[in-house]
Formats: C-alpha cells, structure tokens, sequence
C-alpha cells in the first residue's frame, strides 16, 4: 500500500518549528494547525524531534493500541521529572518502580475507598460553601484550587492546608505554578538556552525546593502520628508491599509519589469544576436542569450522602460534556514499540506522537454538532454510538489517569453542594481566556454568588 505523507508545516534549520509555538499558550497554537490540517495529522520539527501530532479519531484508535504503542516521557514530561521523577505520571514505560507503585495504589482507587473518602470530600465542600455564603464576587478557578488541593491532600495523606482561611494561595501552588510553566517553556528552548539563564534555573531550583519541603512535612506528620494500618495513600506507601514482587516502595520514591499526587490530584480536577461552570452560566437550560435535580434530590439543607452522589444523573454528564469541550490537560503522548504506519502515514519506532484532545474531542467524523455542549450526548442510549476512541479525557490504557473515579466523585459532590446552595451569575459575561501551565484553566474567570435560601 502507499506511504503516505505527513503534512509538515516549514521550519528554520536547526530551532524547526520551535519559535513558532507561542511560549505561553502551546495548546492553543497546536490545536489551531489541527484545524489547518484535514489530514488530522501533522509533523513539527522540535528542536531536532520530529513529532506527530494526531486529531482524527480513527488514527487515535491506532495509537491507543498498547500492543504497538507506549506512554512516551519527552519534554514537557521528561523536564516535570525533575520534581515528580518516578512517581505515576512521569515514569518511564520500562521501569518496574512504575509496576509496583500502580499495583500498592490501587486498592486507594476503587469504588469503596471513594465512599470512605466521602466525609472528607464534603467537609471541604462545605468550606468552600462557608466561604461562598460571606462572599459575593468569588474568582473560580481559585476557589476550585483550594477546594480540590485541600479534599487530595486530607483524603490521600490526612494533612489539612486550610486553604479557606487564607485570602492568598498556598506558597505550594505558586512554586507549582511557576514550575510547571517553566517547564512548559523549556518544552521550547534549546538546552543551552537553559542552561544560560542562570536566574531562572536558581528560582526552578527554588521552587522545586519549596515542593519538596512541603512534601517532606507531610510524610514528617504520618511518621510523627506513628499511626499504622492507615489505608489512605500515604498509609499505602508506607507500608504495602506489591502484591505481584513483594516490592515495597523506597524513601525517594514515596516522596515522588506525594508530589504526583499533590499535583495530578488537584490542578485538573480544579480546572474541570471551572469549566463547568462556565459552561452552566453559558447553557442557561442546562442550569435549569441542574437546580431541578439537586433540588428533586436535596430538597432544603438535606446533608449529600455518599448515595445522593450516585444518583445524580444531570451532573455527571455536565462533567462528561465539559471534559469533552474543555479537557483541563489538552495532550497525551504515545511512542511506537517499532517502525509503522499508522492510516497509511509512517511512524518510526520511538518517534513522538501526541494526541490532541480538543480538536478529537471536537472532530466532526465522531461528533454531531462538535461546538454544541449538549449534556444528552451522554445518555446510555446515545453513547452507544459514541466513536470509540474520539473522547479521552482521561489518557488511555494502563497509563489512564488513576485518579478518575476521585475526580469525578469530587467534582459531583462539589457541584452538587454549590448549586444547593447558591444562585451564579456572571453580569460581566465573561468570555473564555484560556491560561495554560501545562494543564488549561480559564483566567480572570469570576462569578456572583448569592445564597438561595436563609440558613441558621
Ligand atoms: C494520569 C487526566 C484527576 C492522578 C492522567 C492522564 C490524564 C489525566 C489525561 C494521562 C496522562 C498521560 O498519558 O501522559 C486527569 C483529569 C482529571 C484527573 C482530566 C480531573 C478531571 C486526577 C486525580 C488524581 C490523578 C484526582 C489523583 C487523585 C493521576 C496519576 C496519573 C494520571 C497518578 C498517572 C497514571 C499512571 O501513569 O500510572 N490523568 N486526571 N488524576 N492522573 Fe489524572
């Protein structure tokens, strides 16, 4: 069969196509040549890499084939290993730490741990809810920041950061935020360049520092409260050994891990309950039916239960179409075991291929109506004919996010207790800045709140 070839935007000799990824807003650049590119599928030249990049979902299919493909760690990955080196999310396809890690966590991820995670989960809601009853303008993307960071840190390691109480965020989300923006700019930048500016790799340095700190006082408390038996992740870490090899997890590695999950288990999740509100203020119908199920199912100042999350049925597929339309991390990257092809397009062994979630998620081959948010996409009986690999918020395979299930328990029982509450309002129509630290949230986002009914 023919080769085909893979479109190629031109380049500058050495740097490629490089400079032209806008520092600070690559998703937006890379989702806009997609949309230039019928093919769905074009090659970039990074700083000597060639790198595919893939929106059609039946090449995605292709890819999510894990006989053929694995994760890749490439930069941006490969630069967050500097702070969360072997933990979950940045480890290398090969290395059996990853193995041992996946199978001691994930007894903390079943259906079973969520329900033991739900008095914790609320409690923070109800901080969050506490502060919304005093407060009439409140910056979204904040609060969700402290809501999430808060509900992962008490849930996964029992150790409070109050964000609530305090009007500036933790010192821990601004030394992530510069990282990881940091390495989202080094993505682009030759190694020498790095290595030049000296002052920026000093405040890298720090910030990681500042990370570290943090994550050694959290494993300081457990020891301190010398408690065992504990289930939660931190308890997990520390004393389970890996069903398969009876490996147990090293110092260093347990510190990769809480770091993960400081960052993994907050900042996306935060995004998605940011989004979702947004898309509610922009689909007044869709609040409507919001408001009818939280009041059908939560009648009053009735306390959510564990159940009361599970029945709800118009808020989770919120959460599903907003993770379609906005998916908090826009990519996921994917290498082939060999020399391919892949729709007739040829892929060598080890060459990067990214998977581009907005426009898979907005393809017209797999959607109706793509730009529409339309929360009935997700009846039972409509996702049936949903194309199979054309929605993947969550990555793919064995290196899916672990975390789904919390994320998705969270952000219903968060959006639950909000609407119960509080009527939102934009007046100043707020319209969607997307702001990237590798992961994409909406900036300067803003909402009136006002309490529905007069508590004691
Ligand atoms: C992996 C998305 C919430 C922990 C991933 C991946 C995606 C993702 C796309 C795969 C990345 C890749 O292939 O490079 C999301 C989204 C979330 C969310 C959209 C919220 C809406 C969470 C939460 C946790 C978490 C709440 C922890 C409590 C992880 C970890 C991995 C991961 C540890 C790495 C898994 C592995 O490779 O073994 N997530 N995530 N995530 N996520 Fe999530």
């Amino acid at each position: 069969t023919a080769v085909r070839s893979i479109p190629a935007p031109q380049g500058l000799p050495v740097l490629g196509n490089t400079l032209q990824i806008p520092a600070h807003a690559p998703a937006a650049f890379l989702e806009k040549l997609a949309a230039e590119h019928d093919e769905g599928i074009y090659q970039l030249d990074l700083l000597g890499r060639r790198v595919l990049f893939v929106s059609d979902p039946d090449l995605v299919a292709e890819l999510c084939d894990e006989t053929r493909f694995y994760k890749g760690i490439d930069p941006p990955l490969s630069i967050v290993r500097d702070f969360a080196g072997d933990g979950l999310f940045t480890a290398h396809h090969d290395e059996p730490v990853w193995g041992h890690a996946h199978r001691i966590l994930m007894p903390a991820f079943s259906q079973r741990s969520m329900k033991a995670y739900f008095p914790q989960m609320l409690e923070v809601a109800q901080e969050l809810a506490a502060k919304w009853a005093v407060s009439d303008e409140v910056s979204v993307a904040d609060d969700m920041t402290r809501l999430t960071l808060d509900t992962i840190s008490l849930t996964g390691f029992d150790y409070r950061f109050n964000s609530f109480d305090s009007p500036e965020l933790h010192p821990f989300l601004q030394a992530m935020g510069r990282a990881l923006t940091e390495a989202m700019l080094r993505n682009r930048q030759l190694p020498l360049v790095t290595k030049l500016k000296k002052r920026r790799e000093e405040a890298y340095r720090a910030d990681i520092l500042t990370m570290q700190e943090l994550v050694d006082d959290v494993i300081r408390q457990r020891r301190a409260a010398g408690r065992s038996g504990t289930k939660d992740l931190l308890g997990l870490m520390l004393e389970a050994a890996d069903p398969r090899s009876g490996e147990r997890l090293s110092d260093e590695n347990i510190r990769d891990q809480v770091l993960t999950f400081l960052i993994a288990g907050h900042e996306t999740t935060s995004g998605l309950l940011s989004f979702a509100l947004y898309n509610l203020l922009r689909n007044p119908h869709v609040l409507a039916r919001a408001y009818a199920e939280v009041d059908r199912l939560l009648p009053g100042d009735t306390v959510p239960t564990y159940d009361t999350v599970m029945k709800l049925d118009v808020i989770p597929r919120i959460l599903e179409e907003t993770l379609r339309i906005w998916s908090p991390i826009p990519a996921f990257a994917v290498k082939s075991f060999e020399d391919t092809t892949v729709g007739g397009y040829p892929v060598r062994e080890g060459q990067p291929a990214v998977v581009l979630l907005p426009p898979l998620h907005r393809h017209p081959k797999a959607w109706d109506r793509p730009e529409e948010f339309d929360i009935d996409r997700w009846l039972p009986e409509n996702r049936a004919g949903h194309h199979p690999a054309a929605y993947k918020p969550f990555g793919n395979g064995e290196r899916a996010c672990i975390g789904r299930q919390f994320a998705l328990t969270e952000a219903r029982l968060a959006l639950a207790v909000i609407l119960q509450r509080f009527a939102i309002s934009d007046p100043d129509a707020y319209r969607m800045e997307i702001k990237q630290t590798l992961t994409v949230k909406p900036d300067g986002f803003t909402v009136r709140v006002r309490e529905r009914k007069p508590y004691e």
